[in-house]
């Protein structure tokens, strides 16, 4: 088999509604050095948390019919589990020969991992309503208890706060409370991270825990699946010189615009 050159290697597409898949490209860049990425976030729909299924799935699905003809990516890595619990399998029912590497929540890695068998979902109110999610519960958590929580603002604060924004401490503990549950004595020991937007809040999640849990953020774990697909060339050159974002909006705020300087990525916009 002949090598590819860096110059023939397709990038990699790592899609969010918002900022929130950044924390899953970082990982992915460690795992994939070889690899140039195009970061699209289609914030004109953010958050994706609130919207009604059909028209979230329709909205999704011809995005992408638009992405994959301009892009061409090697794989797609959906960085976004409001969108993949939603849209995953239709996206592999519409692009067979594309590769989709899905987040979901990583609630069989928290069944493994809890010693008190008390686990809370962190997630968007449309992840926690997906029948995905249901069935990953009674298909990996059944001898579990596990608490949905579903937040409102969670994603939009994460966004505000990298923005240089405050936050109400007060606000922030509303949101992530009713994840700490207490039972006959056992406590909630594990609290999966199921928005891509949550790992930027952790450290103020973790000051602000009424007690010390383990936070789960499956970025790294995404990455090593993406790695799986895509096959490691060897000999070839640091590529991320060329890695640029795309959003949908068209005109994300300065601050984005220097987050996104910061994670090296060129803002590029997509001609209509
Ligand atoms: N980052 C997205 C996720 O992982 C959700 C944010 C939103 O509500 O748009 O679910």
């Amino acid at each position: 088999m002949e090598t590819q050159r860096r110059h023939e290697l397709k990038p990699i597409l790592v899609f969010d509604s918002g900022i929130g898949g950044l924390t899953v490209l970082r990982e992915a860049r460690l795992i994939m050095p070889e690899r140039s990425f195009i970061y699209v976030a289609d914030d004109a729909g953010f958050p994706y948390g609130g919207w009604a299924e059909a028209p979230l799935k329709d909205r999704i699905l011809s995005l992408f019919a638009e992405l994959l003809v301009r892009y061409e990516p090697e794989a797609v890595i959906v960085a976004c589990n409001t969108a993949f619990t939603l849209a995953g399998a239709d996206l592999r029912a519409a692009f067979p020969h594309m590769h989709f590497v899905g987040t979901v929540p990583a609630i069989k890695p928290a069944a493994e991992r809890t010693r008190s068998g008390m686990v809370s979902v962190l997630a968007t109110p449309g992840t926690v309503k997906r029948a995905y999610t249901r069935d990953l519960i009674q298909s990996f958590a059944s001898q579990c208890h596990v608490r949905l929580v579903g937040s409102e603002n969670l994603a939009r604060m994460a966004e505000a706060y990298i923005r240089g924004e405050n936050l109400d401490d007060a606000a922030v503990l509303a949101e992530i409370e009713p994840c700490f549950v207490e039972q006959e004595g056992r406590r909630t020991d594990i609290i999966v991270l199921a928005c891509t937007h949550y790992p930027f809040l952790a450290n103020v999640f973790r000051r602000l825990a009424p007690w010390p849990v383990d936070w789960l953020d499956p970025a790294e774990a995404i990455a090593r699946q993406a790695r799986r697909i895509v096959p490691l060339v060897e000999n070839e050159d640091w590529a991320h010189g060329h890695d640029f974002a795309v959003f949908t909006s068209k005109r994300p705020g300065f601050s984005t615009i220097r987050l996104l300087q910061g994670a090296g990525l060129r803002l590029e916009t997509m001609a209509s």
